[in-house]
């Protein structure tokens, strides 16, 4: 039997930056998904609001809650037991106040078992952080195409392509840098664009969402991975196996078995002793 795997901890994650080993990253929504990524050796685990899409049916990250977060982020937690755990802050959890980031940073930690938090936005979230890792959290920003913001950023688009823009994305990372967030997360930025971020970076992990191989590690929607998000799928995704695709075959061979009088067949149900049955149709009589 194999070794339990080891708690992965902040100095492990760094350890292995400075090994230049890249780091592996995935969302999750569940407990079995939560499971086979823990027995996958994926390091850190992202419960994102991105569950209000692949999860929840929703159009956009906007209306989930904080109570669909902890309740999701809680199950994986049982099934990914040494992950790195990070909670995503949902929409309006952390852009009112410090007061209400610290809130709901606290809520990951202490009612879902969280290693960190992580929440959208450049330099006008500096004091989010900075009050949530004051707060003894460790909090990862999120620059690039945020979703959160996504009808001010004019759609699901890759960020940073004019030297302007891209400088106010380096600008934004060192602002979160400072503010104490050990790790940043870029979506959809050009590559290079995050590797100058990445040579910069001093004591902060950098991480890809779509924004090219060199950064410190890479992080993927689990939904676009594995055909199981329908609606859209982003050229950044790439398709590691089609589940989406043999569970649609399976209902279906299912439905016509059950039509077609196939299914069930007798290793699939239970049986009763005779005398137990013809006691009973006694009774029964
Ligand atoms: O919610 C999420 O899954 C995210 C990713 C898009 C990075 O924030």
């Amino acid at each position: 039997m194999t070794e339990p795997r080891k708690k992965i901890t902040l100095p492990y994650l760094f350890e292995k930056v400075s090994k230049g080993e890249p780091i592996t990253w995935l969302t999750c929504y569940d407990y079995p998904t939560a499971y086979l990524q823990e027995q996958a050796g994926i390091e850190m685990i992202l419960v994102g609001d991105s569950l209000g899409m692949t999860m929840l049916g929703y159009d956009s990250t906007l209306p989930v809650t904080m109570d669909d977060m902890i309740r999701h982020t809680q199950a994986v937690r049982r099934g990914a037991p040494t992950a790195f755990l990070v909670g995503d802050m949902p929409y309006m959890t952390y852009q009112p106040s410090v007061e209400t980031a610290i809130r709901s940073a606290g809520r990951f930690m202490a009612e879902a078992g969280c290693d960190a938090i992580k929440l959208e936005g450049g330099a006008a979230m500096a004091d989010r952080i900075r009050g949530i890792v004051d707060s003894g959290i460790p909090a990862i920003g999120h620059l690039g195409l945020t979703p959160q913001s996504v009808s001010a950023l004019g759609g699901f688009r890759v960020q940073g392509k004019s030297a302007e823009l891209a400088k106010k994305i380096v600008d934004d990372a060192k602002k979160l840098e400072k503010a104490g967030a050990f790790a940043i997360l870029f979506e959809m930025i050009p590559d290079r664009l995050c590797q100058l971020i990445t040579e910069r970076a001093e004591n902060c992990i950098i991480m890809s969402l779509g924004s090219g191989p060199h950064a410190h590690g890479q992080l993927l929607i689990y939904h676009d991975m594995f055909g199981l998000y329908p609606k859209f799928k982003p050229k950044m995704a790439k398709v590691f196996g089609n589940a989406g695709e043999v569970i649609l075959n399976g209902l279906k061979a299912y439905h016509d078995e059950v039509i077609g009088k196939q299914f069930p067949q007798p290793e699939n149900w239970f049986t009763m002793k005779d005398e137990e049955y013809d006691e009973l149709k006694k009774m029964l009589d």
